[in-house]
């Protein structure tokens, strides 16, 4: 691994910058929502095209399983692909023994995708608990207080999707593993900007259509080895079973009842049956990229974007903060509120000045990625006070 590029440094980063041809005209801070794809991706799926049209044998899913594998620290066994990190976590909610009684933690305003799955399991008599945040933060004292001996999974997203906290995961997963809890993490707004730590973590889970910068269409899955042997998979197919294809007669003894179904070893089993292979090339080409920029300095460079427009914006009169500012609890997002103006209304209003945020429960939301420069932070906070006042 190379990089190192420091993170103020703008004139350093300006070749990553200029791989983004949305950045000539946009100030893009939208990220979080949906990445902008870097220029060397035409590239990356003209090749799958023509391997398509040659029907070249390629080794894209390996590919982006080792990059995958390195990136999270993790064994490639322990990754299966999916479409999107909703499909993943149900596929997780779905393939766990529960028994009636048992108990799920959520927080209680996590993006739906992260709730709705394990609500349904009230219909096997599984009780949701949900942890309020506090002024933007979901401590772990929050989540803790909803915990109790029937617990047995916790569900949370490493970074809040409207208020850009960081929960710690890992302290998380030291608290709930000795009480023998399983931690769930939807990561997909921390994928792409910082190297997860999984070792407390059970699920994780994501997509690559935001900070990755990748493709729609394209979820993932970390299943930690030793909990994957104890799941039924909540779907099955021809790749999640030990089944010989070549071999007719073992699946007449399946459905003769002569042989049981066997599922493949770790996450394997959750293998169903084609993936995005393309897609997958395309993961693959931007964990290399990323890696040669170096995890750590892609972190402190978004750290430091969103920082520098956090103190820009608490410098204005009327903004509100919702983003804590301490580093530690925060990655790339900055949240705030402007007293007088509905969200919407001022991710309309700086739209038409080419700066795009989002607005997320009734706040405005930056996010930042390596692309971003100094001259983005200037405009948005000029923008925003500019506004403010009633420009
Ligand atoms: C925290 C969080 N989880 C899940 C999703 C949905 O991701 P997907 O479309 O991959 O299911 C989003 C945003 O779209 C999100 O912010």
């Amino acid at each position: 691994m190379s990089g190192g590029i420091g993170a103020h440094d703008d004139q350093a980063w300006a070749p990553v910058r200029q791989r983004f041809p949305v950045l000539r005209d946009t100030t893009y801070l939208n990220c979080a929502a949906l990445g902008p794809m870097p220029d060397f991706l035409l590239a990356t799926y003209q090749q799958a095209v023509l391997d398509r049209q040659y029907l070249t044998p390629g080794d894209a899913a390996a590919r982006a399983r080792a990059e995958l594998a390195q990136y999270l620290g993790v064994e490639g066994a322990s990754l299966s692909f999916w479409t999107n990190t909703t499909q993943a976590i149900n596929v997780v909610a779905g393939s766990i023994d529960w028994r009636a009684g048992d108990e799920v933690v959520v927080n209680a305003r996590d993006f739906p995708s992260n709730v709705l799955p394990w609500l349904r399991l009230r219909d096997r008599g599984v009780v949701v608990r949900a942890a309020e945040p506090e002024g933007g933060r979901l401590p772990l004292d929050a989540i803790m207080a909803q915990v109790t001996n029937k617990t047995r999974l916790v569900a949370v997203s490493h970074v809040l999707y409207h208020t850009g906290y960081r929960v710690d995961v890992d302290a998380l997963g030291q608290v709930l593993h000795p009480r023998g809890i399983l931690l769930s993490v939807d990561g997909i707004q921390a994928l792409g900007l910082m190297r997860p730590p999984l070792s407390q973590v059970d699920f994780y889970m994501g997509a690559s259509f935001k900070h990755l910068l990748g493709p729609r269409g394209l979820g993932l899955l970390y299943v930690r080895p030793e909990v994957a042997e104890r799941l039924i998979p909540a779907m099955v197919g021809y790749a999640s079973v030990t089944l010989d294809m070549e071999d007719a007669a073992g699946l007449a003894d399946l459905v003769q009842g002569r042989a049981p179904l066997a599922y493949r070893d770790q996450a394997s089993r959750f293998h169903l049956a084609h993936v995005n292979t393309e897609g997958l090339s395309a993961l693959a080409d931007l964990l290399t990229f990323f890696d040669s920029l170096g995890w750590d300095a892609i972190t402190a460079r978004v750290l430091h974007l969103s920082g520098l427009a956090l103190d820009g914006l608490r410098q204005v009169p009327g903004v509100r903060l919702v983003t804590p500012l301490n580093d530690a609890e925060r990655l790339s997002l900055a949240v705030f509120r402007v007293d007088g103006w509905d969200a919407r209304a001022l991710v309309d209003r700086l739209a038409a000045r080419q700066i795009v945020c989002a607005a997320r429960a009734g706040a405005v939301r930056a996010a930042f990625h390596v692309y971003n420069e100094a001259s983005d932070v200037e405009r948005l906070v000029t923008a925003v006070r500019e506004l403010a006042r009633g420009d």
